[in-house]
């Protein structure tokens, strides 16, 4: 047995993002577990830690607090407590109330209100003195995300010796947008704390140094920011990515193999089968995509017979408002089709409301014939990734928005404008009819683009720009 390593020496390399890479939860026995957190974040930055050896800051869920730094599946990670107001008003509030639908092309409302933005305030400086105590001299504080877009600046101040970087996972929306927001100048700067700030794709850096330029007042050339103090911000794109080669690994295990074929069995062995995951969120579409497939079938394009729509969707900030909302309007509309459509034993839609491990979702992917992925706007979207990554017999057809980062990778797919019914029900149509040979053609060149491009790729690009940008420290992360 090895020693237990111990957990608080400072780190050379910290991450900080709003969630751990595991919730703490409630187990059916009363005793606290821990369970994998939601979403593309944790998927795209567990591997970087892992090559690393750093530690990882962050919110493990619910309101425990005095939880200590302790090692999970070798991984360090070090728990911040959040009060149940500071849930309600940085998080379910000002991150996702405000935040996320501002930076996602306003498909939901924004609501702005002052105690939100003052927890967020509260919140952000937490985990920034949380950083400066865990990090060694010279060390790399990675943040990710629009949860904690004030870290940089308040981490530079308590540690002016540490190397920052930033990367946003989800859109940097256009100034015409972003300038909605009250505090718009404070979270610019907050930003400019960092050393490199990083983008999805290069729009949303060059949104970000025009708003620099235009409302902070600073110089600015091509992707670098020049700051009155002689110090210097790029930001730049580095579109994330999966664990291509541990995704297709997974999806050859003979048990995901046979676990795909029951899922097949299940829905009654239909000729073709839709599948849509997702957050159960109102930017990706989901309303739209199952309109478009009732409507094949209420036209008789598709048969019940031989086509069905499975669509999971993982809960997500349930407390939220608007996503209740949204819930509704699921539970509503999946009601509707399956009542008008459906048939004894074969329901148009199989919805899910559930989340599921790793290997039900790479079966899922393996049983799909359609993948599904329908975004009004989105980051990068992991799952088309994923998907694409378990088609190791490059089977398979991926329908996917034009507006999901992805779309600027996976030029190969179906490219679809989830605004457009009759675009997406074309495109839903072709992929149905598609031959093995155009299929094929597709998937292998998106392959191709996912092996070259990888999480490992994303982390090291990330890191060598770190590098350029600051290279005093002399020691480099690159993995
Ligand atoms: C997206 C965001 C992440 C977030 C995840 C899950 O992927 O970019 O920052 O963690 O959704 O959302 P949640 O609110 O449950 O953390």
């Amino acid at each position: 047995r090895r020693p237990p390593r111990v957990v608080n020496v400072p780190a050379e390399l910290v991450i900080v993002a709003n969630r751990l890479p595991v919730d703490r939860v409630t187990g059916p026995d009363g005793e606290p577990e821990w369970r994998a957190s939601p979403g593309g974040l944790v998927t795209a930055i567990e591997p970087v830690l892992r090559a690393n050896n750093g530690v990882w800051i962050g919110w493990p869920g619910g309101t425990d607090s005095g939880l200590e730094p302790f090692e999970h599946d070798g991984l360090t990670l070090d728990p911040i407590a959040l009060s149940a107001e500071e849930i309600e008003g940085f998080y379910e509030g000002f991150s996702n109330a405000t935040l996320w639908p501002l930076y996602h092309d306003v498909v939901a409302k924004p609501e702005f209100h002052r105690e939100w933005w003052d927890s967020y305030v509260d919140v952000n400086r937490r985990f920034a003195e949380h950083a400066a105590a865990r990090a060694a001299k010279g060390a790399m504080v990675w943040v990710h995300d629009y949860q904690l877009q004030l870290v940089p600046q308040m981490l530079r101040e308590l540690r002016p010796d540490v190397h920052i970087g930033f990367f946003l996972h989800i859109p940097f929306p256009p100034a015409e947008l972003f300038q909605q927001l009250p505090w718009r100048r404070q979270i610019l700067e907050g930003l400019l704390g960092a050393d490199l700030v990083g983008f999805q794709l290069p729009g949303g850096a060059q949104n970000f140094v025009r708003l620099v330029r235009q409302r902070v007042g600073h110089k600015t050339h091509r992707d670098l920011v020049y700051l009155p103090d002689g110090r210097t911000v790029r930001a730049s794109a580095f579109p994330i990515s999966i664990d291509v080669k541990g995704f297709e690994k997974l999806a050859r295990q003979e048990s995901v193999t046979a676990r795909a074929k029951e899922i097949r069995e299940a829905l009654g062995g239909p000729r073709r089968i839709f599948l849509g995951i997702d957050r159960l969120d109102y930017t990706k579409g989901i309303h739209a995509r199952l309109r478009a497939f009732s409507e094949l079938i209420a036209e008789g394009e598709l048969d019940v017979e031989d086509a069905v729509f499975v669509q999971v969707a993982t809960p997500s900030r349930e407390r939220v408002e608007q996503y209740r909302v949204l819930r509704d309007d699921i539970d509503r509309l999946v009601g509707r089709i399956n009542g008008d459509h459906g048939r004894i034993g074969t329901p148009a839609i199989s919805y899910l409301h559930a989340s599921y491990p790793r290997e039900e979702m790479a079966a899922l992917y393996r049983a799909a014939d359609i993948m599904v992925v329908s975004p009004y706007r989105d980051g990068m979207n992991l799952v088309a990734k994923e998907y694409v990554a378990c088609q190791y017999d490059d089977g398979g057809a991926l329908i996917l928005s034009e507006f999901a980062g992805a779309a600027y990778e996976l030029r190969q797919a179906w490219l679809i404008n989830p605004y457009d019914l009759n675009g997406m029900k074309a495109a839903l149509r072709e992929a149905y009819h598609a031959d093995a040979k155009d299929l094929s053609r597709r998937m292998r060149a998106m392959r191709k683009t996912i092996k070259s491009a990888d999480i490992t790729a994303w982390a090291r690009s990330f890191l060598q720009a770190m590098d350029e940008v600051r290279p005093a420290h002399g020691k480099t992360l690159l993995p």
